[in-house]
């Protein structure tokens, strides 16, 4: 199977990359990069982009993009994500998406899975007008939520709505590495016509007997499988799951469970974890929210004391940098001038002036100002 290359114009990545510093000279005061932008967006070097070259709606709400990485792009390991620039209503927006597809491609694309939330703006863009022959901005494959390379593993995956998207990817990448060991995956769907990728579920359980798949529908009553997740319900699906290796992806409130179902069996070690949003912590009753000045932008706005910064300063119109809006990459830090900022996730108030402040998951604790 062929691994992950780069689309490089007439040459390995190396060499083009020479050749490109040396034409640099001609190019300044820009690169060589800017102009062969013009050309094809693709190579650009001083920055990373993606084409659209296919759109797939799963269900009736979720949608897979398959994108064309530009140069610069190195493989994914199965269960990474990417961040993904999506320009929207004059704005510039970035989410990340775990990349749904097996590093083994042939094609040396990769496809992300977005599911529409409610609320969530940028999800339903990208699900109704993104389209082939869109280009948008992407960074490097991250995340530490992958399966060792080497070491013999025993998969159980736990995932719901479209946190099976790592696990696809990891699943598929086994089968292509043609080891896929003995896999027990419990996948939850409010409905049958619901599951993210159910096709291509269902099809990998047909074909392949070591891949043990039930599929389980939280809001269809008369369903045999209608359950929500339980110790129970693990015990009679895979009894087995406190010897295997186990990866859970999905909504705060299933994660929770399960980690609470492995705390109690003594066997949290086994358990990996990948969350969507960062865990926050319940937040006093008596907590207050207050005025937030942005100053450099001079804009004011009210924050309660469990939105994050971060929304606070796109309701009131701005567009500050974000990556991963869950507190892992720090393009959101800014500094405090003055107030006070509560750390969602921790609960601890952040009072002195001149302390860093990651706005997607501080919120205001009275009156704050930020250097933004
Ligand atoms: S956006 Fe990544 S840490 Fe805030």
């Amino acid at each position: 199977m062929r691994q992950p290359t780069q689309p490089v114009p007439g040459g390995s990545p190396s060499i083009w990359s020479r050749l490109s510093t040396l034409t640099d000279y001609f190019a300044w005061p820009l690169r060589t990069s800017h102009y062969l932008e013009l050309v094809n967006p693709l190579w650009t070097t001083h920055k990373m982009q993606a084409r659209v070259v296919k759109v797939w709606d799963e269900t009736r709400d979720a949608r897979t993009l398959t994108l064309r990485p530009g140069l610069n792009w190195r493989g994914h390991r199965a269960g990474q994500h990417v961040r993904v620039g999506i320009p929207a209503n004059g704005k510039h927006y970035t989410r990340t998406y775990t990349i749904s597809s097996a590093p083994q491609r042939y094609d040396d694309c990769f496809t992300i899975t977005v599911k529409a939330i409610d609320k969530a703006t940028i999800s339903h863009h990208i699900v109704r007008n993104i389209k082939v022959g869109d280009y948008l901005p992407i960074g490097l494959p991250q995340g530490d939520f992958y399966l060792p390379d080497a070491q013999h593993i025993h998969p159980l995956f736990i995932t719901a709505g479209s946190g099976i998207t790592p696990a696809f990817s990891m699943v598929n990448s086994l089968i292509a590495q043609e080891r896929l060991p003995d896999t027990c995956h419990l996948h939850y769907a409010p409905h049958e016509f619901d599951v993210v990728l159910g096709k291509q579920l269902r099809e990998m359980a047909a074909q392949y007997d070591r891949y043990h798949l039930h599929l389980l529908y939280t809001r269809e009553e008369n369903h045999p499988g209608n359950a929500r997740f339980s110790a129970a319900q693990l015990d009679a699906l895979c009894p087995d799951w406190k010897e295997r290796d186990v990866y859970a992806c999905g909504p705060p409130s299933l994660l929770e469970a399960v980690e609470q179902c492995f705390e109690q069996a003594g066997c949290s070690r086994n358990l990996h974890i990948e969350r969507f949003r960062a865990p926050f912590t319940e937040i006093p009753a008596d907590a207050v929210g207050g005025k937030v000045r942005f100053a450099q932008s001079g804009v004011d706005a009210e924050g309660d004391s469990d939105t994050p910064l971060l929304k606070v300063a796109e309701e009131a119109g701005m567009n500050p940098p974000h990556g991963c809006r869950m507190g892992i990459c720090h393009t959101c830090n800014t500094t405090l001038v003055s107030g006070c900022v509560r750390d969602l996730r921790t609960g601890e108030v952040l009072n002195e002036a001149g302390s860093i402040v990651q706005t997607c998951i501080c919120a205001a604790a009275g009156d704050c100002e930020l250097d933004l």
